[in-house]
């Protein structure tokens, strides 16, 4: 069937437009459009393709994820065998390597392209006519493995080149990598589901190409840089190395942005260390640099010797990983309470910095990988990231090794330690009781929009904390005078610095007077402020608002169950329970008694419950993103106008709020049969009910 002049011409320009924003995305670095554009050009595109059978053709950015699993790849020669590289590790081998140029040449002054070395997998990819046709890994360098449905997902590699001219044949060799955010969150999200994370980006990248199935390395998040050719037919190459990178990038093709020239051994040293000192910044792994010389012509009377060109040479970083032994296995207890294992480790030099310590992340790392005191184990340490355990050498565990178990209660506090349902941290429940947990309690309790404490920062807050003056946010309003210029004092002595405070005594008193006024002045306060103060998890201003109204006083909040706080508008039965634990706990009852007794004071009036506005006795849910409010800011908001805002879908549910990427919620509602708002009814509905 003829597909109509005008449909042709709509594909032909979303193509060009989808493998547009694709080339300013990854080549330019650039991005064009946002997402959901390119998302909504891709399934216009799908339509028209879907409806016209012969609209298909598969170089479209339509094709990109086969649908089917592969049995098992198959082989791939490759038309000129895949090199290896030289490798250097010291300043003086590059000289030598200079110095063979030199003499092999006879150019006293040889021009070298230099490059990142990429952490990656080494891959051929064969073009015919422009169009990408065939890809394949490296292997033994003679024949690899045909990967080509993986690399037709991988959004950086063109299916079609760019260009008027295209050679009838053309190989490019690369690295295809897995970028560090992506690896990171790709983790993140592993250890969430308790699924196993990846080892480091250059094994994600591996891992994800030796998908039988196409669709899983879609999901994968890969890019490429192109370095080098293989075979090619009808392209005209220019005289250098550099001029040809230049060119593929005019195909179309990632080119790494650091890659440049350089002459002479300093030279290359110098870039050596001008990446190495970048290194960690960079957005991908290196692990190391290239050297080539730049001259095809000078490259061809260099040659070859065995497997590796002696044009080249790589200039290794040394090692991020290492191994060593772990001596203890401890917990460090953070701001938040949350509960992190430590490996103490045999003293071992990483990539130049000796590391001591190695986070584990969680129980359930810990017992993914079974570390033991005693084992020895690979530590690796990876841009500024902590070093963490990556593995542990099975064949080297010492006998009668124990088992590690997370424990039962802080080893700050005694407190007892909880893990949420659904949630991979275990944390200290000591709260404010927790002295790790102090400083940032207390930071939080001073600041502006909780009791207001101007003057009161976060260094004055730690040495506070440190020098054991403050324990709980009571004693801040025992404090005097005498005490701020002791505690700079002994801050002074304890950092070592000139205690010029000391010396021009009345200045420091002055500062001290200040902060002690000010002080006093947030003894006078509100229930919502003091309520958002104390810092109990998920209770922010709007449900700190809440609860103040809706209560009244403190004391009937403090006593209240479960169930009653349920009945608040804006509590879910998660938040219900974390006041109640909070409130129960005798130490921060003690807290709240002390605050009390130190005359902060605060007006109480009687209960605010009939729910009023256009919203009383409706119940909503809210569910996925909220790109303009936020949910809490639109609980609060409908809380305002009456009504009650709940945490599951039930046939009592009035209407569902639905933002982006809503999931069973959603489905739920429609199930149900319950009307749905999208987040423009929403702000809408807010505008035209909500006073200014
Ligand atoms: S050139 C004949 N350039 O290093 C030259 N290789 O040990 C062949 N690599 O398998 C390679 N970044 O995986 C070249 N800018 C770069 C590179 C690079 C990483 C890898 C590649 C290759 C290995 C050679």
């Amino acid at each position: 069937m003829a597909v109509p002049a005008a449909v042709a011409k709509r594909a032909a320009g979303l193509r060009r437009k989808l493998e547009d924003a694709n080339h300013r995305y990854y080549v330019l670095d650039d991005p064009a459009i946002p997402d959901a554009e390119y998302d909504a050009l891709l399934r216009e595109l799908e339509a028209l393709e879907a409806e016209h059978q012969a609209l298909a053709s598969a170089d479209s950015p339509t094709q990109r994820v086969g649908a089917r699993p592969l049995q098992e790849f198959g082989e791939v020669r490759h038309a000129l065998p895949m090199l290896s590289l030289g490798n250097a590790f010291s300043e003086q081998e590059v000289r030598d390597f200079v110095a063979r140029i030199v003499a092999g040449t006879g150019d006293g002054d040889p021009v070298f392209s230099v490059e990142p070395k990429l952490d990656g997998l080494a891959i051929s990819l064969r073009y015919e006519r422009g169009q990408f046709v065939r890809g394949a890994t490296r292997g033994d360098g003679a024949s690899g493995e045909d990967v080509t449905a993986n690399l037709r997902t991988i959004k950086a590699i063109p299916l079609r080149l760019r260009g008027e001219q295209l050679p009838a044949e053309l190989e490019v060799r690369g690295e295809v990598y897995m970028p560090r955010a992506a690896f990171e969150k790709f983790n993140a999200r592993a250890r969430e589901h308790g699924e196993k994370p990846l080892a480091n980006p250059r094994n994600g990248a591996a891992g994800s190409l030796r998908q039988l199935d196409p669709r899983i390395t879609a999901k994968r998040p890969l890019a490429f840089f192109a370095y080098g050719l293989g075979a090619v037919e009808g392209w005209k190459l220019p005289p250098r190395h550099s001029q040809m990178l230049a060119g593929l990038r005019e195909f179309g093709f990632p080119v790494a942005p650091e890659a440049g020239a350089a002459n002479g051994a300093d030279g290359l040293l110098e870039y050596y260390r001008a990446i190495g000192g970048r290194r960690d910044a960079l957005p991908y792994d290196i692990d190391g640099v290239v050297y080539k010389l730049d001259r095809f012509d000078q490259q061809n009377a260099m040659g070859f010797v065995s497997r590796a060109p002696r044009w080249a040479l790589a200039h290794k970083f040394p090692a991020q990983e290492q191994s060593t032994t772990v001596e203890a296995i401890d917990v460090q207890v953070g701001r938040t309470g949350a509960i992190t294992p430590v490996a103490r480790l045999a003293p071992v030099n990483v990539a130049g910095v000796v590391v001591t310590n190695a986070t584990l992340h969680n129980a359930d790392q810990i017992e993914r990988l079974d570390v033991r005191v005693g084992d020895t184990v690979i530590v690796r340490r990876a841009g500024d990231v902590i070093p963490e355990v990556v593995r542990v050498v099975d064949d080297k565990r010492p006998a009668r090794t124990v088992r590690f178990a997370m424990p039962a209660t802080c080893p700050i506090c005694g407190s007892r330690v909880a893990r949420e349902e659904g949630e991979v941290v275990s944390r200290c429940t000591g709260g404010l009781f927790c002295p790790a947990q102090r400083a940032q309690a207390l930071i939080h309790f001073a600041s502006r929009r909780a009791m207001d404490i101007e003057g009161l920062g976060d260094r004055i807050v730690e040495d506070l904390v440190d020098l054991g003056l403050v324990r709980t946010v009571a004693d801040l309003y025992r404090l005097d005078v005498a005490d701020f210029v002791a505690m700079r004092r002994r801050a002074d002595e304890r950092d070592g610095t000139v205690p010029e405070t000391v010396k021009a005594g009345k200045v420091a008193s002055k500062w001290a007077e200040n902060l002690v006024a000010a002080i006093d002045r947030s003894r006078n306060t509100t229930l919502e402020r003091l309520l958002f103060a104390l810092g109990i998890r998920d209770i922010g201003e709007s449900s700190a608002k809440t609860l103040a109204k809706y209560f009244g006083a403190l004391d009937p909040l403090v006593a209240a169950d479960e169930s009653a706080l349920l009945e608040v508008p804006d509590v879910g039965p998660i938040v219900a329970g974390r006041i109640a634990g909070f409130f129960r706990e005798p130490h921060n009852r003690e807290v709240i008694a002390a605050l009390r007794a130190t005359g902060v004071h605060w007006p109480e009036g009687p209960p605010q419950r009939s729910a009023e506005g256009p919203l009383a006795g409706k119940t909503v849910v809210l569910t996925g993103a909220l790109s303009e409010l936020g949910r809490d800011e639109a609980g609060a908001q409908l809380a305002a106008l009456g009504a009650k805002v709940a945490g599951s879908v039930s046939k009592k549910t009035s209407f569902v709020v639905a933002g982006e990427a809503a999931g069973s919620k959603l489905d739920k509602a429609r199930q149900l049969g319950i009307e749905i708002w999208d987040e423009a009814r929403l702000l809408e509905f807010l505008r035209s009910n909500l006073a200014p």
